[in-house]
């Protein structure tokens, strides 16, 4: 592993060697964690908005003993013409050893990490969310975060709910489950927000959210994502909750005490009612937290090597 644009980057043992040194990470005095990568240089890099990947790459590298250079784009040399790749050649220069890149670009992180490794192959790039299709740390702090609430991943059922189409966090949480062995995955959302047959080979999907409740141990709630969606595909929010919003009364029909997941940013009273995602079974906040050390591991793997 020298970037990260995908899942599909990573193997089984990869995706274990990450969850392992997150554990380890989390017994770190804070202390010991700040002396790990002291002076090193993470330039966060986000050119769609952000809360939670943004502040958590960043909280991480700080926590690690890094420094942070944020861009602002819309105040740098990219509204002059500068381009992507010089923009990173740039900040290179200045000491830049590891990008996290968010862009509504699929492709863009991909392209600039084999440009990177051609020219500074020291550098390394992280994908800080890219388009619809992969959001790679997003999928590993959740998988973590299930494997550290449900004792036996391997039997669970697991349903997804929400605008799967749309949704990069669902891609790459299902990948990151998959390469794991884990498979017993039900996709729920009206028919035009579910992706192509031939996507999501693995799971299940379906438009009956109840059907797909019955006897489920994890249940994660998708925001409906309006920005990348044309009007007419935009549905009501009251008539949404009914048919796909999850709450206590609907979670009846799953295991007894089935776990909540988001990813968040989540629209309560839409996707999940609040007395829900506030509840005593939602992991809404320990994923937020697990993310810190799934993001501070991989620093930690990628820059200190000896
Ligand atoms: N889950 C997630 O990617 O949230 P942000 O858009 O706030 O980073």
């Amino acid at each position: 592993m020298h970037h990260l644009s995908s899942i599909a980057d990573l193997s089984a043992e990869n995706i274990r060697a990450i969850f392992s040194k997150a554990d380890e990470l989390k017994a770190m005095s804070a202390t010991e964690l700040n002396t790990r990568l002291q002076h090193r240089i993470l330039a966060n890099l986000f050119f769609e908005p952000s809360t939670r990947t943004r502040l958590s790459f960043e909280s991480a590298a700080k926590q690690l003993g890094m420094h942070v250079l944020t861009m602002n784009e819309h105040q740098s040399s990219r509204v002059k013409g500068e381009t992507y790749l010089d923009t990173l050649i740039t900040l290179q220069a200045v000491g830049a050893e590891i990008f996290v890149i968010r862009s509504k670009d699929e492709k863009i992180c991909n392209e600039l990490a084999i440009q990177m490794s051609r020219l500074h192959p020291n550098t390394h790039i992280i994908n800080g969310g890219g388009g619809t299709l992969n959001h790679p740390t997003q999928g590993l702090l959740d998988v973590y975060t299930m494997l550290q609430h449900h004792s036996d991943l391997e039997s669970a059922k697991i349903v997804i709910v929400g605008d799967i189409k749309h949704s990069r966090v669902a891609r790459s949480t299902c990948q990151c489950l998959n390469a794991l062995g884990i498979t017993n995955i039900s996709l729920v959302a009206p028919q035009h927000l579910l992706p192509e047959a031939s996507e999501f080979t693995t799971s299940k999907q379906g438009t009956d959210l109840d059907t797909a409740l019955e006897n489920a141990d994890i249940v994660m709630a998708l925001r409906i994502q309006k920005e990348r969606m044309l009007d007419g595909e935009i549905p009501d929010n009251d008539s949404y909750h009914q048919r796909y919003g999850i709450n206590s009364q609907r979670l009846e029909k799953t295991c007894p005490q089935a776990l909540v997941m988001h990813p968040g940013p989540m629209n309560r009273g839409v996707e999940i009612s609040s007395e829900l995602a506030d509840s005593q079974r939602s992991l809404i906040s320990a994923q937020v937290n697990n993310g810190l050390f799934i993001r501070m591991a991989l620093f930690d793997l990628l820059l200190n090597k000896q």
